[in-house]
């Protein structure tokens, strides 16, 4: 049965950023009462005897974001029982634990800004960040000890993908290596894996069998991978009030995403290009320069043609689950995670 786009789980998601449609009523309502039990969990899980600990942990917390991994947990979670307290548990643990990457990015990235609010670094200082950070590590760890000592094994390989991923990226690339191959194992390791271990807590916890718990993996996967690559794409090729975000934020960064390396890897490309890729830009025409050169450069078309695989790998892993409303709402997260950059 389907309902108007105005229903109350698109509007919660919506308004957090993602803009996907749950079609099924039966399944929205689902999905809406397990991340009201999630929020619950995600507060109650902070409170400590020493206010100013759960004041520094619940300000990114509160501060909105998409919930995007919980709600990937509660999707997978219908191929078996989607109300169960583990299901609802694994989901605030992703959550906590995404969170506590974020305080410690942000004081790396020297941010000042997340989540449309001032970054915790910048409101207090690095040492809470990092201990705020700590904090909700510590928490999270607790309810995944009530999950078992398979899941506590499982998220600490989860976790180790996460500091991997991050110090891959801070080391850079070696002479031996190949640019792409590392941005595509650090996106994996910092956003791919703990997406993927979303999907299958998600389902292992709902109680679904051995191969749809794999495949939600995979999903997760390829879905965090693809979203990596669609945000490349539209720190390029999208006109500043459309994606919401200033284009260029990436060159003016000094970060490399997947359309320069590509670029740099074509021998066509202009030399230009290649001397404004080779350091952070700062001036306001050198950023426009360059944008204009990656969109006309084969960079930007191959990295569309790599999401498209991603999202078509999504799709065939998505055909081996029963066709139910949910698989349907997994179907428009894929669809969406493309549709952002058009
Ligand atoms: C955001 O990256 C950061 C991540 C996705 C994960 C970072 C992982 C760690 C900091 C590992 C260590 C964590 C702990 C708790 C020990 P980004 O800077 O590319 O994206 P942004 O634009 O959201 O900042
Ligand atoms: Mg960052």
């Amino acid at each position: 049965m389907s309902r108007p786009a105005s229903d109350p789980i698109s509007e919660l998601i919506k308004g957090r950023g993602i803009g996907i449609d749950i079609a099924d009523s039966a399944l929205s309502d689902s999905v809406q009462q397990g991340i009201e039990r999630v929020e619950q969990l995600l507060r109650e899980s902070v409170r400590s005897d020493f206010d100013f600990a759960t004041r520094t942990s619940l300000h990114l917390m509160e501060a909105g974001g998409k919930r995007f991994r919980p709600l990937f947990t509660l999707l997978a979670a219908q191929f078996g029982d989607p109300h169960a307290d583990e299901v609802i548990k694994s989901a605030a643990v992703v959550e906590m634990i995404h969170l506590a990457t974020l305080y410690h990015d942000d004081v790396m990235d020297e941010a000042t800004m997340r989540r449309g609010a001032t970054s915790a670094n910048a409101r207090w200082d690095n040492s809470i960040a990092i201990l705020a950070g700590d904090f909700l590590f510590a928490q999270a760890s607790a309810l995944i000890a009530d999950l078992g000592a398979e899941a506590v094994r499982d998220m600490a390989r989860t976790f180790e993908l996460l500091v991997t991923g991050q110090m891959r990226e801070t080391v850079g690339v070696g002479p031996d290596e190949d640019a792409v191959e590392v941005y595509l194992q650090v996106i994996y390791e910092k956003t791919g894996s703990l997406i993927a271990t979303a999907g299958r807590f998600g389902a292992w916890f709902s109680g679904a069998d051995e191969a749809t718990i794999e495949s939600l993996d995979r999903i997760g996967r390829l879905i965090g991978i693809g979203f990596q690559i669609s945000d490349d794409i539209i720190d390029i090729a999208s006109p500043a009030d459309e994606s919401g975000k200033t284009p260029g934020t990436d060159l003016r960064e000094g970060v490399s995403t997947l359309p320069m390396l590509y670029a740099l890897a074509d021998p066509d490309t202009d030399p230009r290009l290649r001397d404004l890729l080779s350091r952070p830009l700062s001036e306001d025409a050198e950023v426009y320069e360059a944008l204009d050169l990656l969109r006309a450069s084969n960079g930007l078309e191959r990295t569309r043609a790599t999401l498209d695989e991603y999202a078509g790998d999504a799709r065939k892993e998505l055909a081996s689950l029963p066709d139910t409303p949910a698989r349907e709402a997994l179907s428009t997260l894929v669809d969406y995670v493309v549709a952002r950059t058009r």
